[in-house]
């Protein structure tokens, strides 16, 4: 990892306390009561999670054990059982909830449908069945690759519900990427569909699948095939069978199993420092108590919301917040297929007021685009349903938020901006909306039971203001179990760059940040090699790779460079094999072959050819320095290990 120095530019004074009528009416409704619970929580974290535990969810068996710690293994609920399926729905039924309408769905092209918690129950059973008929059992991996349809929720409830593991992939991701997912999780069965409407246009979802399983994804046997758009495919006999056929004479009966607390709920893969991608393992209990409790607290759930998640399912936000969060409070959340679009700039605001949307969550990147595509759009809606809104995804530029706030939310609404990952399964920072004064650009405090900490390198506490790295020192139950079939690199990846303080354990998030004089969390992005273009997280390392897998290209050095609407843009500096030459058409050849390799997502922006990379003595790539050149900035800091200055000056110059 590199080590920058931290440094904080962001000096944003600003305080939004929550309207009384807000927090009249919130669940949690002032400072104080978040400070009680806070501290309750602080004192006794088993103790806390333990009564929520008993509250929230409903348990085939009770636990044993609240929290094994053994670091950096944590188990919560040690000898429950319960099932998160039958949270999800089951529970549901016997309550004035069985009509309710669990999930509306809004595909790209302007048809719709909603299914209440009794019909989408009757849905998962029986795809859970017609899984179990095509050889799924119990601690079996399950790939999902589909669009945003009620399918997919429909696909990760049917696999929880039998206990298999799923693996979402997000539609788009390429071939190749599916591929190695699909290898590291020994997935046995696909679930997707025939394509999937993005920006007017079809994604050829199965035809990928069957390119992935070409190129030697060869633990899938069956696939299973959801029809969406409607075009050719090819469909391999004995394989690959139709969702639409085997439904109607699917079982809608199949109890959910009993899952020990600890087994394996999913694995989603993330970027990390190194080429390979890790696969994030979430268990069963803690996962279901952690998303439950965050949703319903941060969003302050009420009954009659009508909740929207902008989020893709292929991503953790839509695991937790589409899918998981919602459907066990019994709340009813908003799935849309589509994009903001050039020819649809609006469709956003058509949804909130189609549907009287209360709660919207997106990320900065959406909003900085609404902000360029102009007011006209959300001013000619009304969105006067909208009671709350939340960001995710990178931190929020405060005139981002100003303008989301009055905008979008006419100065009525608070702001959550939770600070999250992948890894945590749920809210780590984030304001209680009837409690907690926000700050433009802060994710403001901890949530109840997470204990955070700037630190510096040897996990010591840095004074207030002052940047560091952020850390939690203490388990929750929403935290990632490990790295899948890799233990030794979940260690080496979150338990070890800051050293254990006092003999206990720090789990670092690969996040710096620092902490104001009020004990706000202010974000300051990622201090690894890892970066955040339209809230999706890249490993540089990967796209370096797959550009040093193009045979024209010796080396390869990607950064980040500060972009207005998606954060970071993808900046690659190259040198070539001898016999090729700088040229329009390769840089063009070059940025498909990424997109060919990893997904369109990872397609660099700007791509530099230089002669040679800028390199300490020891050989390694001094990535501070392209990124202050990509940025088109002053080159700051030490160069003294610089191993040859002349490749700096070329560089400047161009060359
Ligand atoms: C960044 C997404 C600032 C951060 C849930 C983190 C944020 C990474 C925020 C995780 C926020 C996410 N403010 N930064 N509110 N939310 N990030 O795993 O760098 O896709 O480490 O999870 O996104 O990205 P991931």
């Amino acid at each position: 990892m590199s080590q920058p120095t931290i440094e904080s530019i962001l000096n944003e004074k600003r305080q939004f306390p929550p309207s009384e009528e807000f927090s009249k009416n919130a669940r949690i409704k002032s400072l104080e009561e978040y400070q009680a619970l806070y501290d309750q929580a602080a004192a006794n974290p088993e103790q806390f999670w333990e009564q929520l535990a008993e509250k929230e969810l409903h348990w085939f068996k009770k636990w044993d054990k609240v929290l094994d710690w053994q670091p950096p293994n944590a188990k919560w609920f040690v000898g429950g059982q319960m099932n998160i399926s039958y949270n999800c729905l089951d529970r549901h039924l016997t309550t004035h909830r069985k009509n309710k309408a669990a999930l509306i769905w809004e595909g790209e092209p302007g048809d719709s449908r909603t299914l209440t918690y009794a019909q989408l129950h009757r849905e998962v059973c029986q795809m859970a069945n017609v899984l179990k008929d095509m050889g799924v059992k119990k601690g079996d991996r399950v790939g999902i690759y589909m669009p945003m349809i009620p399918e997919a929720a429909v696909a990760m409830l049917a696999c929880a519900r039998i206990g298999a593991a799923h693996t979402v992939i997000f539609g788009g991701f390429s071939a190749e990427s599916l591929k190695d997912r699909l290898v590291d999780a020994q997935a046995k069965l696909v679930i997707t569909a025939d394509g999937g409407w993005r920006k007017e246009s079809i994604v050829a979802l199965k035809e990928q699948v069957d390119k992935a399983l070409e190129l030697g994804a060869s633990s899938v046997e069956h696939v299973l095939v959801v029809k969406r758009t409607g075009q050719e495919i090819a469909m391999t006999p004995d394989r690959d069978q139709w969702w639409h056929e085997l439904q109607p004479t699917a079982s809608a009966n199949c109890p959910a199993e009993p899952m020990d607390s600890e087994d394996l709920l999913f694995i989603l893969y993330t970027s990390g420092t190194t080429g390979k991608p890790k696969g994030v393992v979430h268990t069963t209990a803690g996962y279901n108590l952690y998303t439950h409790v965050t949703l319903q607290w941060t969003f302050d759930l009420q009954e009659t919301d009508v909740y929207w998640c902008t989020a893709d399912v292929g991503w953790i936000t839509g695991h937790s917040y589409i899918v998981y969060g919602p459907l066990s409070n019994g709340a009813t959340t908003v799935m849309y297929e589509g994009a903001p679009r050039p020819s649809n700039p609006g469709c956003f605001w058509d949804v909130i007021e189609k549907y009287g949307v209360t709660i919207f969550y997106t990320a900065p990147t959406a909003i900085r685009s609404f902000i360029k595509m102009g007011d006209q759009h959300p001013n000619a809606r009304d969105l006067s349903s909208l009671r709350l809104l939340g960001t995710v995804g990178e931190p929020i530029n405060p005139e981002a938020w100003i303008w989301y706030a009055h905008v979008i939310g006419g100065d009525r609404c608070p702001i959550v901006d939770t600070w999250w990952q992948t890894e945590t399964g749920g809210f780590m920072i984030t304001p209680l909306p009837g409690a907690i004064a926000t700050k433009p650009g802060s994710a403001t405090r901890p949530f109840p039971g997470i204990l955070a900490e700037i630190v510096d390198l040897d996990g010591s506490p840095v004074p207030a203001n002052e940047g560091g790295y952020l850390v939690i020192k203490h388990p929750w139950p929403g935290m990632m179990r490990t790295v899948y079939g890799d233990p030794d690199r979940f260690r080496r990846t979150y338990w070890e760059h800051i050293a254990p303080k006092d003999g206990h354990y720090l789990y670092f998030a690969g996040d710096g940040a620092r902490c104001d004089e009020d004990g706000y969390f202010w974000v300051m992005g990622r201090v690894d090699d890892v970066i955040n273009v339209s809230g999706h997280r890249l490993g540089t390392m990967e796209i370096e790779s797959a550009l040093v897998s193009h045979e024209s290209v010796a080396e390869a050095a990607v950064v980040g460079k500060p972009d207005e609407v998606r954060g970071e843009a993808i900046v690659a500096f190259l040198s070539l094999e001898n016999g090729y030459e700088p040229s329009p058409e390769l840089e063009k050849a070059l940025k498909q072959h990424v997109v060919n390799e990893i997904g369109a997502l990872a397609r660099p922006t700007e791509i530099r050819f230089t002669e040679d990379l800028p390199k300490t003595r020891s050989g390694k790539i001094m990535r501070r320095l392209l990124r202050n050149l990509a940025a088109g900035e002053e080159i700051a800091g030490d160069t003294s290990t610089l191993q040859d200055r002349s490749v700096l000056d070329k560089l400047r110059s161009g060359g």
